[in-house]
């Protein structure tokens, strides 16, 4: 069971806390980063820049891209990094799935075995509405790897707000799998909002299905939660 729960209801204490917390891994000679994108993220990477926590002697891996989107594309994956975390506080490394890869399989196979040499010391999660982490929606197998994954309608709909429309959206992605991300030495997972409080209450429920996803951090040791959402 996650048990590592905290619950900060304001949003500005919450993303101190969070950069606490990475400040914290840094100083413990963690240089292998697995980062997310996604809203929730912004806030948290806009406190990074803001600091002065140098990661010139790290690496990052990114948990997900889109398939079929160019790198350049406003809503690629590696334009978020770029923008919101990369052009102020650059790694020695950043690595994220090209998505523009002519044999995806290849290429998510090509990242499993990169992310499996070098090994998380950290991975930042975000949590979907109906429990995916990275992009791996209800049903993927624990000990799932980097794969190519078809995103769920709902998922599509979660991240439309970002695009034009929702036709926009593209429909697969290459994500870590779960087994990958359990990998890693420490977890911090930030979850916001209502719209979370199912996959919440689930991740720590005491229940592992493969129907929430992030009811597999249970069985990690040492994953970090921090939500504003009151759960009894
Ligand atoms: C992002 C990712 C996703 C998001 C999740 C939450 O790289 O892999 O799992 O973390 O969809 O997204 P937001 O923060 O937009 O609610």
């Amino acid at each position: 069971m996650v048990n590592q729960i905290e619950v900060i209801e304001d949003h500005g204490q919450l993303y101190t806390r969070a950069l606490e917390i990475i400040a914290d891994q840094l100083k413990d000679g963690a240089k292998v980063f697995g980062l997310a994108t996604g809203g929730t993220m912004l806030p948290l990477y806009e406190e990074i820049c803001k600091s002065d926590l140098d990661f010139t002697q790290c690496t990052s891996f990114n948990l997900d891209e889109y398939v079929g989107l160019a790198k350049e594309h406003p809503e690629s994956y590696h334009s978020y990094m770029k923008e919101q975390l990369f052009q102020s506080k650059p790694f020695k490394q950043s690595f994220l799935p090209d998505g523009q890869s002519q044999n995806s399989q290849a290429e998510a196979q090509r990242y499993e075995e990169l992310l499996k040499e070098k090994g998380q010391d950290f991975q930042l999660l975000g949590l979907g509405e109906n429990g995916h982490i990275g992009f791996n929606e209800p049903g993927t197998a624990f000990t799932s790897e980097t794969h190519i994954v078809q995103l769920q309608q709902s998922t599509r709909e979660a991240n439309a707000r970002f695009f034009n429309s929702i036709d926009e959206v593209p429909s697969y992605a290459i994500t870590m799998g779960i087994h990958s991300i359990l990998r890693a030495k420490k977890i911090l997972v930030i979850a916001l909002g209502e719209k979370k409080r199912v996959a919440l209450e689930a991740l720590r429920s005491g229940t592992q299905t493969e129907q929430i996803p992030a009811t597999s951090l249970q069985k990690h040791p040492n994953v970090t939660v921090l939500t504003d959402i009151h759960i009894d």
